[in-house]
């Protein structure tokens, strides 16, 4: 049977679970009314939620709980919401559309939508500290989260105004901006889902499988994504499509070609599968979710 282009209710039955608990938290914030509207838009308003997907599921994958990992879920979600809003700013993509609606900026104007970029980033260390089971585990996460963070605004930088180190290819450079801007979050939604749902007793081996996995996945799904740019339609795609050819991004389908793309999408997903042996079984859904996102369509 081919891998399925979407994921069952029981790979995504995290998705709800992380956002009930994103609102809740919100809900105890008493933040201004037009912030908390932006907030909300931008951080509740669809999405496909594969970062708490895949927290949840690494955790679960190393004999963790699922509801210690919503803080995990919860945290890299609210990273993701900033990192869109941020990306489709006038000054970075000029994205007016996401997720099938206006982007922030269009809807409720370009001051709120970078202060509820910067709120959702605060917020995320906010609830980190609130919310961890201790204060060595709101450390570790803390840990994680900040350095994708880091590296998705470094890729950010390398996508947007270059500043590559001299010497490197144009595959080098392409690797580099992907692994950062998009690869390093994902990295740091596998770990910290394990790191939170075992309250930091994940095992090296086990953390190790899960960083290879994710860090696999991670590059594969920014391919994929540059892929969809240029096969599928904006209707279909809910955010604007072939638009990266003409902001002259550095993408897989300009520098490769399509056809050496979906190889490079291939052979990450045999590097994702085969980094999960360690934890056998219990990576079934990990397994299950890194197929379907070589053949996802949106
Ligand atoms: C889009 O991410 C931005 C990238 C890092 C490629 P997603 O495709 O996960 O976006 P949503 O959350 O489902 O809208
Ligand atoms: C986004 O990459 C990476 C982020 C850190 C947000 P893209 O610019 O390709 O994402 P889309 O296509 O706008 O969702
Ligand atoms: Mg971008
Ligand atoms: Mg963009
Ligand atoms: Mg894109």
């Amino acid at each position: 049977m081919p891998p399925s282009d979407t994921l069952s209710d029981a790979l995504t039955a995290p998705a709800q679970r992380v956002e009930a608990y994103m609102a809740r938290y919100l809900g105890t914030l008493g933040l201004p009314k037009n912030l908390d509207e932006a907030i909300r838009y931008a951080l509740l308003g669809g999405g496909k939620r594969l970062r708490p997907i895949l927290a949840l599921h690494s955790a679960a994958s190393v004999g963790g709980s699922t509801e210690d990992a919503l803080v995990a879920g919860g945290a890299v979600e609210m990273i993701h919401a900033f990192s869109l809003v941020h990306d489709d700013l006038p000054a970075l993509d000029n994205d007016d559309l996401r997720r099938g609606r206006p982007t922030l900026h269009k809807a409720h104007g370009e001051a709120m939508a970078i202060l509820a970029g910067d709120a959702l980033l605060s917020l995320c260390f906010q609830m980190i500290a609130d919310e961890a089971p201790s204060p060595e585990i709101a450390g570790r996460l803390t840990t994680e989260v900040a350095s994708g963070t880091t590296a998705m605004i470094a890729g950010q930088v390398y996508d947007t105004l270059g500043g590559f180190a001299s010497g490197l290819s144009d595959e080098q450079r392409l690797e580099l901006i992907h692994r950062n801007k998009t690869g390093a979050l994902i990295r740091a939604s596998c770990r910290a889902g394990a790191i939170a749902g075992t309250r930091g007793a994940v095992s090296e081996a086990h953390l190790e499988g899960i960083t290879r996995y994710a860090e696999a996945i991670g590059l594969m799904f920014q391919i994929v994504d540059d892929l969809l740019d240029v096969e599928q339609s904006t209707e279909h795609l809910g955010k604007r499509a072939s638009k990266d050819e003409a902001l002259g991004k550095m993408t897989y389908p300009v520098v490769l070609g399509i056809e050496r793309s979906r190889d490079a999408v291939a052979a990450l997903l045999g590097d994702a599968h085969r980094a999960l042996e360690p934890l056998g079984e219990a990576s079934n859904p990990l397994a299950e979710i890194a197929s379907y996102m070589a053949v996802r369509t949106r």
